[in-house]
């Protein structure tokens, strides 16, 4: 390979991995400026693990269940990652709260992607809970990781609308195809050194983020074909 060594980036995933697929494709793509040094999973036997090693991506798993304490657990997880020196971690689906020491150690170079318009339902069940509360608008968004669990300065949002018949499961897939698009377009504007942080809000190219807009939904028949509107 020619060119410039590109930045290290480790992804922690804890199952499926669809959001990992979508970095792995990008970077392929030529989009994201990164080398994916390796992919931990704190699960084992996860489909995640595998698409990994289908990209020729080391692996690790480091199980929760090893450990009695969340700050064991966070200490060997920091040293798999360290040795990788990666400028970025990207939590892709990883479903463990992480320690004080862990989220310090990683302060400013630490990304989530959550599937809810943070603030607005933080935590697990979004889809089901937004539809609970009847919300007419839902989506995603790509935070910096900070001490408040799903409550980091955010980068990017997608909105999609919610449709009269959506279950959870159709609301989870509309949101996640906007999962794939945004994470990895974050990663990228991180890795171009393009975001800063300022008085908590995220800024790109010294700017207030713009607004992303509203998505049509992939599945929905007939429409425009999905973008902004
Ligand atoms: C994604 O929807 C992600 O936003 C969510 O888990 C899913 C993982 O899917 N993450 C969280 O809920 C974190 N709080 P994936 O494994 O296919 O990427």
């Amino acid at each position: 390979m020619s060119g410039a060594p590109r930045d290290g980036v480790v992804v922690l995933i804890s199952g499926r991995g669809s959001n990992l697929q979508a970095i792995i494709d990008a970077v392929r793509a030529g989009q994201v400026p990164a080398d994916i040094r390796a992919v931990i999973s704190s699960e084992p036997g996860t489909p995640g693990l595998a698409r990994a090693r289908t990209a020729g991506i080391p692996s690790h798993v480091v199980n929760f269940r090893d450990f009695t304490t969340r700050e064991e657990f966070d200490r060997a997880l920091m040293q798999q990652i360290d040795g990788y020196q990666p400028r970025l971690v990207v939590l892709a689906g990883f479903m463990r709260i992480l320690g004080k020491n862990f989220i310090d150690h990683y302060a400013g170079r630490l990304l989530n992607i959550h599937p809810s318009l943070l603030p607005e339902f933080p935590g697990l069940n979004t889809h089901a809970r937004a539809l609970r509360n009847g919300a007419k608008y839902h989506g995603a968004s790509v935070h910096f990781v900070t001490h408040e669990v799903d409550g980091g300065p955010v980068i990017i949002q997608a909105v999609i609308p919610v449709l009269p018949d959506d279950s959870p499961e159709t609301l989870a897939e509309g949101v996640l195809n906007q999962e794939h698009r945004i994470y990895p377009l974050a990663i990228q504007w991180f890795l171009e050194g393009r975001l800063s942080i300022e008085d908590g809000r995220v800024l790109l190219d010294g700017q207030p983020r713009p607004e992303q807009g509203l998505f049509q939904r992939e599945s929905t028949p007939g429409d425009i074909p999905a973008g902004p509107i």
